[in-house]
């Protein structure tokens, strides 16, 4: 919990926590975690990607890999636990094994993603993607709101975009990936239980929409001769906004709408607005996007604005491991507490990583179920109990991995 609050300090933003790919802040989080990486003994590395590692061996050469954390990268005012709980929780676990005096049959790697909110590139699973080779070299030439390229971004930590190949896995056999998480919703709260076991993870599609109207003089162009692209933009959020909520398990949300030129007395001549579309099913997802789509298609030309909608991301939803689920139940059972099991509405990197291993995540109860929000909030004694957790899993696995 020390940690989590030292972690916080390092922001782009005075008096709120924002720490975005590439920045000085995400570098200064890094650094420190690597500083008590190594103080716990563990080898440190770096990839291309900007992602940071710390392991300790298995006791033979070829043993398989357990790879344990999450990410340091936050959203915007974000709380103090989304993503750096997890990593926190792998390296108190790591710190632990150095503890035992038996050798390990598995060698344990910390990990610490370098971006998986995707603030500022909009990607999806930056870092956990160049791990599992599905990072798109096309994504190095995005850019920021100011210009700056992912590929520019990249260096100022220290990564090669040259070289982002290097980042795909290399360690040899993977015994997996686990990752502690607040669950970012009110279930385990309402069910009075510490931990859960999660289910998998949602399927999530981000698209970026244009609206292209035609800019004109508040003052003297008459309603009827508007082609305002903000209201266009305005009606078809409130159309998706229906759909979702008509749809049993669909959420959809604009997060970022961008007017230009952005004057009082200007009518918008132009829109870009983020929608970010999740459902369990993959198929009533694809469905209710090409309805969007339509939706905002009719509402444009209704209105005489043209639009354009490119799909940034498709992910299917990802069921976690059952083998590796299966270890995380008996570790909880073992803790003395009853196995919840729940699904992620939010994504994870494990929806990245489970194309190289087997995945499983263990979701801690936060206070009210709130998360990207400053209030973010986790109880010590809930902290402990996943470090416990964490920690009989890896006994498990030693025995039976
Ligand atoms: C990540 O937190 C996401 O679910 O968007
Ligand atoms: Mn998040
Ligand atoms: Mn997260």
């Amino acid at each position: 919990m020390e940690r989590c609050a030292v972690l916080s300090v390092h922001t782009e933003e005075p008096g709120r926590l924002t720490r975005r790919y590439g920045s000085p802040a995400l570098l200064a989080a890094r650094e420190q975690v690597a500083g008590w990486m190594a103080a716990a003994g563990l080898a440190v590395r770096r990839d291309a990607a900007g992602n940071l590692f710390g392991r300790r061996d298995g006791a033979t050469a070829g043993a398989p890999t357990l790879l344990l954390g999450s990410h340091l990268d936050s959203v915007r005012d974000a709380g103090n636990y989304d993503g750096p709980l997890g990593v926190l929780t792998a390296l108190a676990c790591a710190e632990a094994l150095a503890e035992r005096a038996e050798p390990l049959p598995f060698a344990v790697e910390v990990v610490a993603f370098a971006d998986e909110e995707g603030l500022r590139f909009h990607t999806m699973y930056l870092g956990s993607s160049a791990v599992a080779g599905s990072f798109d070299p096309a994504w190095l030439d995005w850019t920021d709101d100011d210009g700056v390229t992912l590929a520019t971004a990249m260096r100022e930590i220290g990564g090669d975009p040259a070289a982002i190949d290097s980042a795909r896995w290399a360690g040899g056999p993977l015994l997996g990936w686990t990752e502690v998480h607040i669950e970012q919703g009110p279930v385990l709260e309402g069910l009075d239980l510490p931990v859960g076991v999660v289910t998998g993870i949602v399927a999530q599609t981000k698209i970026a929409i244009r609206f292209t109207g035609e800019a004109g003089h508040a003052g003297t162009l008459p309603m009827d001769r508007r082609r305002d692209a903000f209201c266009a933009a305005a009606e078809a959020t409130l159309a998706c906004e229906a759909h979702a909520r008509t749809t049993d398990g669909l959420v959809a949300t604009v997060g970022q709408v961008a007017v230009s030129p952005g004057a009082a007395n200007v009518v918008p001549g132009m829109v870009h607005l983020s929608l970010d579309v999740r459902h369990p099913d993959n198929e009533v997802l694809a469905g209710a996007c090409r309805t969007m789509r339509e939706r905002s298609e009719a509402i444009a030309s209704e209105r005489g604005v043209a639009v354009s909608w490119e799909t940034l991301h498709d992910h299917p939803a990802m069921p976690s491991d059952a083998g590796l689920s299966g270890a995380l139940e008996r570790a909880v059972v073992a803790a003395g507490l009853p196995v919840q099991r729940l699904p992620s509405g939010a994504g994870h990197d494990a929806a990245a990583l489970a194309a190289i291993g087997p995945t499983a995540m263990l979701f801690v109860r936060c206070a009210g179920g709130i998360s990207h929000n400053p209030a973010e909030s986790v109880a010590e004694e809930d902290v402990a109990v996943a470090i416990e957790v964490l920690d009989r899993f890896v006994d498990d696995l030693m025995m039976t991995g």
